[in-house]
C-alpha cells in the first residue's frame, strides 16, 4: 500500500526545479512513499490524493511550503566553544591574530582531541536538531578539528553515527588540511595528510568529499593541489576553501581539478567567476562568515553574471556560530543584496549542486525526494524579510514529519 503524506491548503507553495522556481497560490503537495507525487493547486492535488486517504495530513493554511534547505558547508562536529574569542574579535582582534595566539581552529582542535566519540556525536546531534528546526533537511559536515589520523577518524565516525541517528542526511567531508597543528612542520604535515590520514579515511569509506583550506596562514595552492589530487586518487571528490582572506588561486585549482565547489570567495575576481562557470564548479557563498568576521560580503553578481549557480551555506563553526539556513538566506538578501528567489534557489537547488546530489534534492517537484518544510509566513519572501525570526514550522523528510512546532 502506498503511504501518502499530504500537505494541503497552503497560502503559497514554491515549486523549485532545475530551471528555476514558481509559486502556486492555495497549493498542496502530496508525497507518496517518500517521493513527491504531486505539487499544484489544492483542488487538483486533493482530487488525486484525497485528504481522507492520506496517512499523514499537514494543514498548511495561511503558510508557505518550500523545499527543505540543503546546507552544503558546515564544520558542525566539534567540542567546546569559542565565545571568548567572540569578545576578542569585537575588541578588534583579527581571525589571524587569534589563530597566531593558539586560538581559533587550534583551540577547537585541543577540545576535540580531548573529547570522546560519544561526546562529539552528541554535540553534532544537538546542532543537527537546531538545523532541522530551521528547515535544513540535508547538510554537509566537515572534519578538520582533529589534524591527526585518530582524531580525524573520530570526527568522521561521529558524523557517520549522527547521520544514522538523525533525520537530516549528513554528508561527510574530510578536511585534514584545515590548519597546521601546533608545533608541527607545515610540509611534513601535508605529507602526513596525504600519506596517512587520507588512506585511513578512504579505507573506512568515511568521506564523500576532500576539502582543503587554501589561504594565507593555512595551505598554499601547491600544497592544496597535492592534497586534493591525492583525494581524487582515493575516490574522494575535491572541494576547496578558496580566496577567503587572500587570493591564492584556489579557484583556478578548483577549476583545473573539476572540484564540485569552491567556497567563501570573498576575494574572487571576475576572471575567477568566469573560470568557475566554465569548469562547472559551483560557487558557495557563506554570508554568515563575513557577518561574523565583520568583513565585506562576497559579491554574488560576479558569479551570477558569469552564469554560475550561486549556492549558499551557513559555514556553521565555532567562529561563525549559526546553524540556520534561514539566517544565511536573510544575510544573502539583506547583506549581499541577492533577490529572495535567488537566495532561495541558492539555499536549495544550487546547494544540492554543490554536493553533487543528482537525486532531485533541493527541488520541490514531482519525482523529487519528499524533503520539504512549511514556513509560518504568507509568502517565501518573508524568510529574508523577517531576519532573526524562525519561520520554519513543520519539516518533512522523505515524506515523514520530523519536526513540528
Ligand atoms: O570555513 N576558513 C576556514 N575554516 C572555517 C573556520 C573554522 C574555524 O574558525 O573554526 C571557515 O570559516
Ligand atoms: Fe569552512
Amino acid at each position: 500500500m502506498t503511504d501518502i503524506t499530504l500537505v494541503h491548503g497552503a497560502r503559497q507553495v514554491v515549486r523549485v526545479d532545475e530551471d528555476g522556481l514558481d509559486t502556486i497560490a492555495d497549493g498542496s503537495v502530496a508525497v507518496a512513499d517518500g517521493t513527491v507525487a504531486a505539487v499544484g493547486a489544492t483542488a487538483d492535488v486533493t482530487d488525486r490524493y484525497p485528504i481522507g486517504a492520506a496517512e499523514t495530513v499537514v494543514d498548511a493554511s495561511g503558510k508557505t511550503v518550500l523545499p527543505g534547505y540543503v546546507d552544503p558547508h558546515t564544520h558542525a562536529v566539534f567540542a567546546g566553544e569559542r565565545v571568548d574569542e567572540f569578545a576578542a574579535k569585537l575588541g578588534g582582534k583579527s581571525y589571524q591574530e587569534i589563530q597566531a595566539e593558539g586560538g581559533g581552529i587550534l583551540a577547537t582542535v585541543r577540545a576535540v582531541r580531548d573529547a570522546t566519540l560519544e561526546t562529539l556525536t552528541e554535540n553534532l546531534l544537538d546542532h543537527l536538531d537546531v538545523m532541522l528546526a530551521h528547515g535544513t533537511t540535508t547538510a554537509e559536515v566537515k572534519s578538520g578539528y582533529g589534524l591527526a589520523t585518530d582524531a580525524e577518524l573520530k570526527l568522521l565516525e561521529a558524523i557517520d553515527r549522527a547521520d544514522d541517528r538523525h533525520p537530516i542526511d549528513v554528508i561527510p567531508t574530510f578536511l585534514g588540511a584545515h590548519a597546521v597543528p601546533e608545533g608541527e612542520d607545515e610540509a611534513a604535515y601535508v605529507d602526513y595528510v596525504i600519506d596517512e590520514q587520507l588512506p585511513a579515511v578512504a579505507d573506512d569509506d568515511l568521506a564523500v568529499f576532500c576539502d582543503v583550506f587554501c589561504d594565507e596562514g593555512a595551505f598554499s595552492r601547491e600544497q592544496s593541489r597535492r592534497v586534493l589530487e591525492a583525494g581524487i586518487d582515493h575516490g574522494v571528490t575535491p572541494k576547496i576553501h578558496a580566496e577567503e582572506f587572500a587570493r591564492l588561486g584556489g579557484v583556478r585549482l578548483a577549476s583545473d581539478l573539476g572540484a564540485v565547489s569552491a567556497d567563501h570567495l570573498l576575494r574572487a575576481t571576475e576572471a575567477d567567476a568566469a573560470a568557475l562557470a566554465e569548469a562547472g564548479v559551483t560557487p558557495v557563498l557563506l554570508p554568515g562568515t563575513a557577518f561574523a568576521l565583520g568583513a565585506a560580503y562576497a559579491d554574488p553578481t560576479l558569479f551570477q553574471d558569469a552564469g554560475a549557480p550561486v549556492a549558499l551555506a551557513t559555514d556553521f563553526n565555532p567562529n561563525c556560530y549559526t546553524q540556520s539556513m534561514e539566517f544565511a538566506v536573510s544575510l544573502a538578501c539583506n547583506g549581499m543584496r541577492m533577490t529572495p528567489a535567488a537566495a532561495l534557489r541558492g539555499a536549495t537547488r544550487h546547494a544540492a549542486e554543490a554536493l553533487a546530489l543528482a537525486d532531485g534534492r533541493g527541488t520541490l517537484r514531482e519525482g523529487a525526494p519528499g524533503d520539504l518544510l512549511v514556513a509560518d509566513v504568507p509568502r517565501f519572501e518573508y524568510v529574508p524579510y523577517n531576519p532573526g525570526v524562525r519561520t520554519t514550522d513543520t519539516v518533512i523528510k522523505g515524506g515523514e514529519v520530523v519536526h513540528r512546532e
